[in-house]
Parts: structure tokens; C-alpha cells; sequence
């Protein structure tokens, strides 16, 4: 990718922050950073930074106008899957209104996008699913995710669509994730509660910002899928985290999604093939026990600090 302007909105979130971090030790790009805050959570050398609510099209058609992005990488979202629930217009005004504002702008300047979904766009009866499957969403933060996929598609600016899930993964200043929230209470020797009947491959967020970026450079367009290697229970994947961290496996304990409550209802066989990712991009994804060995060597390294909300698990996706 040679002298490429590429504007990532959303920079101050998990992924946001992985890819600013990655494409900053690159040379060739002019960097454009978007996000809700009125300061980035990382500064970076001659990056320009826009404070914009993706909500807003006048917001994001100045952005776009002004710094005129070859490449506009779209990780901003209303991720907390029980709160969409509960407040469906702001999820739509995000998660659906906000995708469009920024395919028009998209058009009028040329720019390619590439926009992030999830697993929830499936109804879980049936995964691991591969691109070619039928999404049946079963909560609204998947049918508005569904929308914007949709929405994307019938445009006419040249896209890629991501799907991923359960992100995991620290930078400055983000929301809690489900191996954050693990680490956390574990080593405050909480006893926490796990669904046991989930089941995923949970993605490093490392992993899938190098996805990203080759979907970038190789000039790709379409739909993938980019997740970890291993499909797991998240009651699995939280012993594993304990094996990896050396916290106390009996302070686990497994919990059914019905005995859960949660507002949103979750996917439960869920998974992603990633095999077209794996061909056409060069994706490698981590073991889960690598994913955590990474996870634990930034922690070990901070200053971050770990984010003191505690979402009930399964919560952000
Ligand atoms: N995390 C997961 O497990 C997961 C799973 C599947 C798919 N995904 C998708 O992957 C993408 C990245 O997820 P993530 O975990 O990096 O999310 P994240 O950490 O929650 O970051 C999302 C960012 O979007 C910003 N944002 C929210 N509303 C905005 C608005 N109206 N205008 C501008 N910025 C806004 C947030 O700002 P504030 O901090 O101000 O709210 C935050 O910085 C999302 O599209 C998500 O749906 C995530």
C-alpha cells in the first residue's frame, strides 16, 4: 500500500487501537484517525485526529471531504449486545444510520470501506458458519448488524466486510472484554460464573487487525470471516485462561445461558470458518493458549491497566 490515506474511525476502541498501532509502523501511510472522544487514547506522529459521532452525517461527511481517505476502516460500533437490546434507536442510529452516513461519503470522494460484523448475524442452531451460510439473527444488535452488512452490499463503493467475535485484547482506556473481565476477578480470586453452552472460536484482537490490514494492501474486496483457531466453550476458554495466567480453576464454575437471563438471547453453537480468510489474505490465527500466552506478555509489559468494568460475560461482542 503506497501513500495511502487511511482513516480508521473508531480509533479509540480495541481493534481501533490495534490497527493504529500496526499501521503507524508502517511508512506508507497517511493516517487519519476518527473517534467520539475529544482526544485520541493514543497519540501517534503526524496523525491527524477528528473528534465525529458516526451517527451524524454532517460529521462524517466533513471528515471525509476534508481529508479525502483512500481507505476508511470502520470499527466504531454500539458493541454491548444487551444494551442494543434495550435501546434500539441509539443501536440503529450507530450501528445501521452510522454505516450509511459513511457509505455516502465513501461515494462522493471514492474511498474504499471496509466495515466490521459479527457472529450474531447467525442464529447459532448450526456453526461453525462459513460465508456462503444464511444469517438468521436472533437479537437486534445482530439484525442491525445484518442491515449495515446489507446496506454496504447495495452500495455502490467497493467494500470488504469482516465478520468476527469475541474479541480479546488490551489497549489504553478500553471497555472491559471477556478475558479482561476474567483476568480481573480471577485475580482477585472472584468466583465467576461461565456459560458453558456457548460455543465460538474467540479471536485475538492482534490477530485480526493483521487480517485487516492484508485485506487492505491485497486490495480485497467482499465478505470474510476472521476468527481464532479453536472452537471452544467460553467455560473452556476460561480454564484455559486460568492454565495460561496461573489463577485457580475451581474458582470457575459453569453456568447454563438460560440460567444466565441475559436481556439479548445469545447464539449458542456459533463459530466461523475462516478458511477464505486463511487462503486469500495469508490469515494465521493463534491457539487460544497462544492468543493468552500474547495477551499475558502486553500485560506483563504495561502500564496498562486493566478497565474496572465488569460486564457479565458474553456481554460485548
Ligand atoms: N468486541 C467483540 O467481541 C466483537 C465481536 C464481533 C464483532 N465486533 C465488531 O468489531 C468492531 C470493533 O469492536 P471493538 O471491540 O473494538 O469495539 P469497542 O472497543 O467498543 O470500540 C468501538 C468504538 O466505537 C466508538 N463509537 C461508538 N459509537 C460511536 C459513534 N456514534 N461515533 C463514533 N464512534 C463511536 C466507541 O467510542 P466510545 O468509547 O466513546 O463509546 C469505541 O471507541 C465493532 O464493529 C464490533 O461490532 C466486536
Amino acid at each position: 500500500m503506497s501513500d495511502s490515506t487511511v482513516m480508521i474511525i473508531g480509533a479509540n476502541g480495541l481493534l481501533g487501537q490495534k490497527l493504529v498501532e500496526f499501521l503507524s509502523r508502517g511508512t506508507t501511510n497517511n493516517l487519519v484517525l476518527a473517534g467520539r472522544s475529544a482526544a485520541p487514547s493514543v497519540t501517534v506522529p503526524d496523525a491527524v485526529y477528528v473528534e465525529l459521532d458516526i451517527g451524524k452525517k454532517q460529521d462524517i461527511r466533513d471528515a471525509v471531504t476534508l481529508h479525502k481517505p483512500d481507505v476508511i476502516i470502520n470499527t466504531a460500533a454500539m458493541t454491548g449486545v444487551d444494551a442494543c437490546e434495550g435501546e434500539r434507536e441509539q443501536a440503529w442510529k450507530v450501528n445501521v444510520t452510522g454505516v450509511e452516513n459513511i457509505v455516502e461519503a465513501a461515494r462522493r470522494e471514492n474511498a474504499r470501506v471496509v466495515h466490521l460484523s459479527t457472529d450474531y448475524v447467525f442464529d447459532g442452531k448450526e456453526g461453525p458458519y462459513s460465508e456462503e451460510d444464511r444469517p438468521e439473527p436472533i437479537n437486534y444488535y445482530g439484525r442491525a448488524k445484518l442491515a449495515s452488512e446489507n446496506h454496504l452490499r447495495s452500495s455502490e463503493v467497493p467494500f470488504v466486510i469482516i465478520r468476527t467475535m469475541v474479541l480479546y485484547g488490551i489497549a489504553a482506556e478500553v471497555k472491559s472484554n471477556f478475558a479482561l473481565w476474567l483476568i480481573r476477578n480471577l485475580e482477585e480470586r472472584n468466583p465467576v460464573r461461565v456459560v458453558s453452552d456457548q460455543t465460538g472460536n474467540p479471536t485475538l484482537v492482534d490477530d485480526l487487525a493483521h487480517a485487516i490490514i492484508s485485506a487492505v494492501e491485497l486490495q480485497k474486496t467482499g465478505l470474510y470471516h476472521v476468527a481464532g483457531r479453536e472452537i471452544l466453550s467460553r467455560y473452556d476458554f476460561a480454564l484455559k485462561l486460568a492454565d495460561v495466567f496461573g489463577f485457580d480453576r475451581s474458582l470457575i464454575q459453569p453456568v447454563t445461558t438460560a440460567e444466565l437471563k441475559q436481556p439479548a438471547a445469545r447464539p449458542l453453537k456459533s463459530g466461523l470458518v475462516t478458511l477464505k480468510a486463511e487462503v486469500d489474505l495469508g490469515y494465521r490465527p493463534s491457539t487460544v493458549i497462544e492468543g493468552l500466552t500474547i495477551l499475558k506478555g502486553q500485560l506483563s509489559r504495561g502500564p496498562k491497566r486493566l478497565p474496572d468494568s465488569a460486564p457479565i460475560p458474553g456481554r460485548k461482542r
